[in-house]
């Protein structure tokens, strides 16, 4: 079935209105990779924590892992670190330097390392005068540290915004930052949290946070816990409207780290997590221990289906079109009319619970007029073949969890 004039239509109504996304060719479908920060925090004490330090041995190993176990070829590329990778202050130059006992190589050795595995390396800053841990800032020294960061051979930049001072002051930061990593010439992602820090004191400007950031944080940090993945889903739908027309190739809403694998998810939970994610057309970064994961959340995060709904090409971000009687439906709309479909069951009380889906209720009701083949990802895979408009899909879906649709 080809509904390609279906997204042509749509986009009178729900896709970019000629937002101009940042032209440096970078992130046309949302970056994915590891991302330190929930599973390993500011953990500077390496002789008590010898194994989950911020050291760079905690990234060789990780990088290691990425390469062996299968998650760059799954398309997990970027190697990220957070916060506390710096030294208290800068070199008599006023050039960041790493902290020369965890990382004795310094950076540059790192991605060294971590481009002759063929990952790339992410890096983090801050537009104030200090990082959220206290380390220096960028506040003053943009030329300086994207000139120093090109140099070493970073590929991606999470430029948080703590110690921002005034919102000019943190515009004007975004804006420069942003202008200073283009002049030295090297591709570099950046990643911003820009609208979180103005959320709420006023009115975000997105098609200009677009401009200048590959992606973006508009909500606060995620945790290792249910309730705050059912956070991001009730904000992110909450302001859809506001948030989703500005998604696009190069220009991606961030709701934060992925935390399958870890210690405080179901797997109803995890499936809800990695199902969401890929609706939202989120940057997959995960924050786990790639040495010890189970094997259920590894194939959970390396599924391809999934990961197709992710890396989609047409980049339209998908959002929530119903919500009833403790079950949400959300929608993504797919390259060549295809569309991604997933079911929540929001209650967290007896057993599974039947959802008669109407086909209808989708894609303002233009979805499979002539029939459609639709095929179920998580939590299983499962063709239910061919059906109409007309059609009621029986769906029984767990407390928590979620049934992830493809709809061709
Ligand atoms: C810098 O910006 C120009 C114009 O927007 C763009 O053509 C160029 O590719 C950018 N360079 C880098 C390295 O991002
Ligand atoms: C938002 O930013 C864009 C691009 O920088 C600008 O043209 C526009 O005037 C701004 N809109 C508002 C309401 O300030
Ligand atoms: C739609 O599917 C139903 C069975 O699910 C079938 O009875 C009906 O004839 C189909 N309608 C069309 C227009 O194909």
């Amino acid at each position: 079935m080809d509904y390609a004039w279906l997204s042509v239509l749509l986009g009178t109504v729900l896709w970019p209105q000629g937002a101009q996304s940042l032209q440096n060719g970078l992130a046309l479908t949302p970056p994915m990779g590891w991302l330190h920060w929930e599973r390993f925090l500011c953990e500077t004490n390496c002789e008590r924590n010898p194994k989950n330090c911020i050291s760079e041995q905690l990234f060789m190993d990780m990088a290691d892992k990425m390469v062996s176990e299968g998650w760059l070829d799954a398309g997990y590329q970027y190697l990220c670190i957070d916060d506390c990778w710096l030294a208290p202050e800068r070199d008599e130059k006023n050039r960041l330097q790493a902290d020369p006992v965890r990382f004795p190589g310094g950076i540059k050795k790192l991605a060294d390392y971590v481009h002759s595995r063929g990952l790339l390396l992410g890096i983090y800053e801050d537009v104030g005068s200090k990082t959220c841990e206290g380390f220096p800032g960028s506040q003053g020294y943009y030329d300086i540290d994207a000139q120093t960061f090109a140099e070493w051979g970073v590929d991606l930049l999470k430029f948080d915004g703590c110690y921002y001072g005034t919102l000019d002051k943190l515009e004007d930061g975004y804006r420069q930052m942003s202008m200073a990593l283009n002049r030295t010439g090297r591709k570099i992602v950046l990643s911003c949290e820009w609208p979180l820090y103005e959320r709420g004191i006023k009115k975000i400007n997105y098609s200009e946070v677009a401009e200048y950031c590959n992606s973006w944080r508009n909500f606060g940090d995620i945790t290792d816990s249910w309730g705050s993945v059912k956070a991001v889903m009730d904000l992110s739908s909450a302001v859809q409207e506001e948030i989703v027309p500005v998604a696009g190739p190069g220009s991606w809403n961030d709701p934060d780290m992925l935390v399958i694998g870890n210690f405080g998810l179901s797997w109803n939970q995890q499936v809800t997590q990695m199902a969401l994610w890929s609706i939202m057309a989120a940057p997959l970064m995960m924050s786990n221990d790639l040495r010890d994961i189970p094997a259920e959340s590894k194939a959970l995060l390396q599924d391809k289906n999934v990961i197709s709904i992710n890396q989609d090409p047409l980049g339209a971000q998908g959002y929530r079109v119903f919500k009833a009687d403790y079950f949400e439906v959300w929608e993504r709309p797919l390259i060549k009319g295809s569309l991604a479909v997933a079911v929540t069951n929001r209650n967290e009380i007896g057993g599974p619970r039947n959802f008669l889906l109407s086909l209808s209720l989708l894609w303002e009701d233009r979805v499979c007029q002539n029939s459609c083949f639709i095929t179920q990802l998580l939590p299983s895979f499962q063709k239910y073949g061919h059906l109409n408009d007309t059609s009621l899909l029986s769906l029984w879906i767990n407390p928590s969890g979620t049934i992830l649709l493809r709809i061709d």
